[in-house]
């Protein structure tokens, strides 16, 4: 299984998914946005995969962003299916159905913050450098950034940070509530690691359940998003993992689950 411009490895039902372009600061580009598109369809239909981390290879980023080489010879009209292209891309890891946490190992600017952000959860690389410079460049947010930024942190921080298009540093976007934790350059792999592992040990369906009531309730008004939870319970509560964490429970041991 290859996807260009992917690098993928399975570890005990992680998956790493590494955007593979070095070179360019893993800038995404049309065949890297497709190719991660693919890559996910995958991985949602592979039940061996628990929990899934994207980040970027070598030492310096995450993703710099949308490849400005290629972006600049669009067409206003090619520029728009280049956004939809990235957002659908981005949607399709929103609404995944198992976990993925995004690994920040540099810089995550423009097109690299908006895929960080699609993700469920971010660890970063206290070096990692975060930011929406799109006006920097004459232009708006095209792959969600705008959107996604101002639901996770809010307005001031949406408004500062596309704005002004400087970077923050990582613990200034730990203190804005863009990323989940921060830790040492040397540390990520192995942190990022033992957090995928403690997502693979829980009941993938139950995780299903909460992805979905977050991600389609957060759309919804409370009274409808309640009244999804509520469907999404009785749901879990049918499968064999709710009866088995429960009954572990009960008998003080651990649970182990089948994924049914
Ligand atoms: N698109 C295309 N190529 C990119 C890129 C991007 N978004 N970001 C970096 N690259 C390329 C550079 O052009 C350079 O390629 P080259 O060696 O063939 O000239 C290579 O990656 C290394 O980048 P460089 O700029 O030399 O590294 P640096 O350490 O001096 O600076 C950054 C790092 C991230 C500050 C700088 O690359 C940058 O500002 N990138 C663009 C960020 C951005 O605006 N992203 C939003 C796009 S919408």
């Amino acid at each position: 299984m290859t996807f260009p411009h992917l690098l993928i490895e399975d570890l005990d039902g992680i998956r790493l998914v590494s955007v593979d372009r070095p070179d360019k600061l893993n800038a995404l580009d049309e065949a890297t946005l497709r190719s991660l598109h693919s890559a996910f369809d995958a991985a949602a239909d592979h039940d061996g995969v628990r929990v899934l981390v994207l980040t970027g290879s070598g030492p310096k980023a995450f993703v710099a962003g949308a490849d400005i080489a290629g972006m600049a010879a669009l067409s206003p009209a090619r520029a728009r299916d280049f956004s939809l292209l990235g957002q659908r891309m981005m949607r399709r890891i929103e609404r995944m159905p198992k976990p993925v946490i995004a690994m920040i190992n540099g810089f995550a600017l423009g097109g690299g913050l908006e895929l960080a952000m699609c993700c469920h959860l971010r660890i970063a690389a206290d070096g990692a450098k975060l930011g929406l410079p799109e006006v920097t460049l004459g232009l708006v947010p095209g792959f969600g950034g705008s959107q996604r930024l101002l639901r996770l942190a809010g307005r001031a921080a949406a408004l500062e940070l596309t704005l002004l298009g400087a970077p923050v540093d990582a613990q200034r976007a730990l203190a804005l509530g863009i990323v989940n934790r921060v830790v040492p350059a040397a540390e990520l792999r192995e942190a990022t690691l033992a957090l995928a592992a403690q997502l693979a040990a829980q009941a993938p369906l139950a995780m299903r359940g909460i992805l979905d009531a977050i991600q389609v309730g957060a759309g919804l008004p409370l009274d409808d998003a309640l009244e999804y939870e509520s469907a999404q319970f009785g749901l879990v509560f049918s499968t064999e993992d709710a009866r088995e964490g429960m009954s572990a429970f009960l008998a003080r041991r651990k649970p182990v689950f089948a994924n049914r």
